[in-house]
């Protein structure tokens, strides 16, 4: 079966978050059951030497204001499909933000030509090979449906696949005509959404089915406070909707083979771990302490929660723990979290930017890390967290809730935690949590059983690629039939 993923970063090739890194992973674990994905998304800058090696298999003579192609190339056990369109994207910096740190003016032409270019190779495919199914992912993906739809074209089905509902692509009516959408498109169940356009609402009204990230998040995305103004739509579609848990690249996160960590180690050489902390505690400027040294790994962002944690600072280095964090975003959390490691000398340490080899020294070197987020499709650090014996503090929701096992004194006497919850999601929960942690962790015997068990928790993607490959077959299957 030939399936075409569509979306806007893809790692190890461009990254601004876990989307690429479900992108990057996904297509090999299908692979290895008989699934040939292509994954197609844009040209930045940063893939212009990749590009330059490729093979042309389509042009467009003017994508929405230039000439574009599509260059095929294998790179990183991958078969990409890069849009090379140099009016769209080729622009220093982050892929969907300016210098002055608002979205790039073009947003909405920048990635209607990719749910464009997508339609095309989904109608006529290229080179020799079209897809039975397409999945496209986030609203940078969601028009391709739309694209396919007005076509009046017998068209492959498309499964849409909710990574983070908070970003909608929402852009002004007056717009339609400029994305090439037809006039009868903005309508109820195509691109309006209260008077506007919005690009996920296109993709997940006109998809065949709808996926999101955990088994959590498709039941909270049913209810107004979780579906940010998508709830009741989706509740229409509730029984084309399902929840499949991220998984993550088991050979890029490996604790046994990781080029990032100073020393190796695997769950009978955990002691090795110690090496990689003195390098953390370096690198950030930290002394050693008798309690447990967390780190985050993360956007700073109001779905990050991390606010919450600068009000629990005070307590947590009471406790004699200490805090690595290495993350960028809001300017203000930024400011908060450097002003906190000047208050904190040798025990708060903050990094601000974002730095792919040291976050894998952070996990390799930290006992704990920490994850209180508002809201969490799925999250990965924790499940980085798992697989490094680095033990996830987390806040119970979305993903994060289904991956983490509490340490309450139920799971602790069965011998099956891996973590720790805390629900409502505030500050003072986190900061309990925060506490349960630093009283396991004075009691190496638990705490040492926990990271074993942490470390072999299940978190590749067998389970999840079978779920996403039954989908595309029962569609594929329902496509032959009609
Ligand atoms: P989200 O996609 O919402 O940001 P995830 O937990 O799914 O959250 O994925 C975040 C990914 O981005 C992880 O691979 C994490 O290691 C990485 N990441 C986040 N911030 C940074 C940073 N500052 N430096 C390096 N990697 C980061
Ligand atoms: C989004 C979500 C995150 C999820 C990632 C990959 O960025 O915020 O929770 O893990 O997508 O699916």
């Amino acid at each position: 079966m030939n399936v075409l993923f569509v979306a806007s970063e893809c790692a190890p090739f461009i990254k601004t978050g876990g989307l690429a890194d479900v992108i990057g992973a996904v297509p090999k674990a299908l692979a290895a059951a008989g699934t040939d994905v292509k994954v197609l998304f844009p040209a930045y800058p940063a893939l212009h030497a990749l590009a330059a090696g490729g093979r042309s298999i389509r042009r467009f003579d003017d994508l929405f204001g230039g000439k574009a192609e599509v260059k095929a190339i294998n790179a990183e056990g991958l078969e990409i499909l890069l849009l090379v369109a140099p009016h769209l994207y080729d622009r220093d910096g982050n892929i969907y933000l300016g210098p002055d740190g608002q979205d790039w003016s073009d947003n909405h032409l920048r990635f209607a030509a990719l749910g464009c270019a997508g339609a095309e190779l989904a109608l006529d495919g290229a080179d020799g090979w079209a897809p039975d199914v397409v999945n496209v992912h986030d609203w940078q993906a969601g028009l391709l449906p739309a694209y396919l739809s007005q076509s009046g074209r017998n068209t492959p089905p498309v499964v849409m696949t909710i990574h983070n509902i908070a970003f909608q692509g929402l852009f002004d009516a007056s717009e339609l005509a400029n994305l090439k959408l037809k006039g009868e498109m903005f309508a109820a169940d195509g691109v309006e959404y209260y008077g506007r356009i919005s690009f996920l609402k296109a993709g997940l009204a006109l998809s065949d089915k709808i996926t999101t990230v955990s088994p959590s998040y498709a039941c909270e995305l049913l209810t107004p406070e979780f579906g940010m103004g998508l709830d009741g739509l989706l509740r229409e579609r509730r029984s084309d909707l399902s929840g499949i848990l991220n998984g993550i690249d088991l050979e890029t996160w490996n604790p046994e083979s990781d080029p990032h960590l100073v020393e190796s180690y695997s769950a009978r050489s955990l002691k090795r771990k110690a090496a990689n902390k003195r390098e953390v505690e370096a690198r950030f400027g930290l002394q050693r302490q008798d309690g447990p040294l967390f780190c985050v790994v993360s956007r700073l962002t109001s779905q990050k929660g991390l606010d919450m944690l600068l009000e629990c600072l005070p307590s947590l280095v009471a406790k004699g723990a200490g805090l690595a964090l290495l993350g960028s975003g809001d300017s203000a959390l930024e400011r908060q979290f450097a002003d906190a490691s000047s208050r904190h000398p040798g025990q708060v340490g903050v990094i601000i930017g974002y730095d792919e080899p040291l976050s894998h020294l952070l996990q390799g070197g930290c006992d704990a890390i920490l994850v209180p987020s508002r809201f969490e499709p799925c999250g990965l650090t924790q499940l980085y967290g798992l697989r490094y014996g680095t033990l996830p503090v987390v806040a119970r929701t979305g993903g994060l809730a289904d991956t983490v096992i509490d340490a309450n004194e139920a799971a602790l006497a069965a011998e099956c935690a891996t973590g720790f919850q805390f629900a409502p999601i505030n500050a003072t929960m986190l900061e309990q949590a925060i506490a349960r942690a630093c009283a396991t962790y004075r009691q190496p015997r638990i705490w040492w059983a926990m990271m074993r068990r942490a470390m072999r928790h299940p978190v590749g993607w067998d389970a999840s690629a079978a779920a996403y490959e039954a989908i595309y077959r029962s569609l594929a299957a329902h496509r032959a039939k009609g």
